[in-house]
């Protein structure tokens, strides 16, 4: 971006500001034609060909090849956004982007930083004050709104939209308000499987051999964080009398800890690694079920459902009292041959559930996927924090309510307060320029609606282009999703703006 009708002494002044702004503006322009129910999709192609395609901002984001540390730190908040929230990430940037943009043009005028920055903190508040007031509550699990939530942010997929509210209603108020639960992580998507959801979890492995049960009713499990075999024994010790006697003992030892197992009634075994072969010629003829080399990540979900502890394979040396303390339980387990997956269902601990996505192609699974997420974190945002119109209706009602609040600022912290204004304009533009109407119109024509009528609801249909209730269209956002991008974008500007000077450091590992 070069400073028009600045004097080479002004340029100088604010390099780093319009370098930083320049790289922000390539970041929004990268993600903007997504915005929206008629965004379109974006291509990603790697350095060997390979494909993804996507709408979702934040999967452009970090996928791009960029070098700038402004852009970065703006990427990184689309990631923040994803991570905390799980939907919004093109809204976030595109608003940092304004503020960012619309805070140095008031700065190369002459508005000091510190003023702008000052006025943006004041709007970004009084903007995240009245989105909550605005918020409805989401009363109970049964209300269509939920359906709205799912579908608007699952990409109106209605398939996905109803899988995931069957979850969220399975799965019950209590545990959705749990800090630590997320919904989005119950979600996996499938090539040709139908879609589905059920309480339990799935371990994407299969039996260790053909021979192994394929059912397991009440099911006791044991779950090993390691590999399955005698301990450590170096080759080189057999060559010795001692060597050879140790290693005897081991493998006694061993198959020792084996029968312990199957004596303390183990029927499930699941394992991160290997399993050694006379372990597991033991445990099939005891009819044990044994699934190796388990992600953790599935480990994990399997611990918490049924209740397992992990044992390191040192911990088979414990008494068979101690062991059993270490054991899972589950209703049931069973393989699906077709998919080689086993699932565990009726776990003694936590319950889970597992929606399952399907995909007629290998190409769409992460698509399908990611929507999925987006519309169960969408999901899980409403029930937690209420909901708000949608299609940028809600922005431009705070856009005003900022308005007001500027009218009582005096002196040029009122700038940054025209920032967050421009900011909050921004989602409807976008969205209505996406869906190939006129931006400058259309948002004066919302603008002064929803002054003669009062209400925050009313946006663009972006089918007809016709000013009208979002609500009436069961077009809604949840309000977290809202307020932690305009508290995001409010961030990351006030950062980007203060930086004053961009030095290089010498890499000092290098
Ligand atoms: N049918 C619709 N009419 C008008 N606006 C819509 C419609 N469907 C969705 N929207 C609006 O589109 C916006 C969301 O667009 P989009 O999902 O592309 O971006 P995002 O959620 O910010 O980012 P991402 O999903 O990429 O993380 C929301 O403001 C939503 O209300
Ligand atoms: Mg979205």
């Amino acid at each position: 971006m070069k400073a028009q009708g600045l004097t080479p002494d002004g340029e100088q002044k604010h390099a780093a500001l319009l370098s930083n702004g320049a790289a922000v503006n390539a970041i929004a322009a990268a993600v903007e034609g997504t915005m929206g129910p008629k965004g379109l999709d974006t291509m990603l192609v790697d350095r060997l060909g390979e494909v993804v395609i996507t709408n979702a901002g934040v999967t452009i984001l970090e996928r791009m090849q960029v070098t700038h540390p402004a852009a970065r730190m703006l990427i990184k908040v689309a990631k923040a956004q994803q991570d905390e929230i799980g939907d919004g990430t093109t809204t976030v940037t595109l608003m940092a982007g304004t503020l960012v943009a619309e805070g140095i043009s008031h700065v190369v005028r002459g508005v000091p930083v510190a003023r702008v920055i000052e006025g943006m903190r004041i709007g970004i508040q009084s903007a995240a004050d009245s989105l909550k007031r605005r918020s409805r509550p989401i009363e109970s699990l049964d209300t269509p709104v939920l359906e709205r939530v799912a579908y608007i942010s699952g990409r109106e997929q209605a398939d996905i939209a109803a899988l995931v509210v069957h979850a969220a209603r399975l799965i019950g108020a209590e545990k959705l308000s749990e800090f630590s639960f997320k919904l989005a992580d119950t979600i996996r998507a499938e090539e040709g499987v139908a879609n589905e959801v059920f309480m339990g979890v799935i371990v994407s492995k299969g039996r260790l051999n053909k021979q192994m049960p394929k059912i397991v009713k009440d099911a006791r499990i044991l779950v090993v964080g390691d590999a399955f075999e005698p301990e450590g024994f170096e080759a080189e010790a057999l060559a010795t009398e001692a060597g050879f006697k140790k290693y005897l003992e081991l493998q006694a030892d061993f198959q020792a800890h084996i029968r312990k197992i199957i004596d303390l009634g183990v029927t499930v075994c699941l394992l991160d690694r290997g399993m050694h072969d006379l372990a597991e010629e033991m445990l099939t003829e005891a009819g044990v079920l044994v699934i190796s080399r388990v992600p953790s990540h599935e480990l994990q979900k399997i611990c918490e459902h049924t209740g397992a502890r992990p044992l390191k394979r040192i911990g088979l040396r414990r008494s068979s009292e101690e062991l059993a303390r270490y054991l899972g339980e589950a209703r049931e387990c069973f393989e699906d041959e077709s998919l080689r997956q086993v699932r565990f269902l009726g776990g003694k601990a936590s319950p889970m559930a597992t929606v399952v996505v399907g995909a007629a192609t290998a190409e769409v699974i992460g698509e399908r996927e990611r929507i999925a997420r987006d519309a169960a974190s969408s999901v899980q945002a409403a029930v937690r924090g209420g909901y708000v119109p949608g299609g940028g209706a809600v922005e431009m009602a705070l856009a005003k309510d900022v308005e007001q609040t500027r009218a009582n600022i005096k002196g040029m912290a009122a700038y940054g307060l025209d920032c967050v204004i421009a900011a909050l304009r921004r989602p409807l533009a976008q969205i209505v320029l996406n869906a190939g109407f006129n931006p400058l119109e259309k948002v004066e024509d919302v603008a002064a609606l929803q002054l003669a009528s009062g209400s925050d609801a009313i946006a663009v249909n972006c089918d007809t282009g016709e000013v009208v209730d979002m609500l009436a269209l069961g077009i809604v956002d949840p309000t977290l999703v809202k307020l932690h991008a305009i508290k995001a974008a409010g961030e990351i500007a006030e950062a980007i703006l203060r930086i004053d000077k961009i030095i290089k450091m010498t890499d000092i590992e290098g």
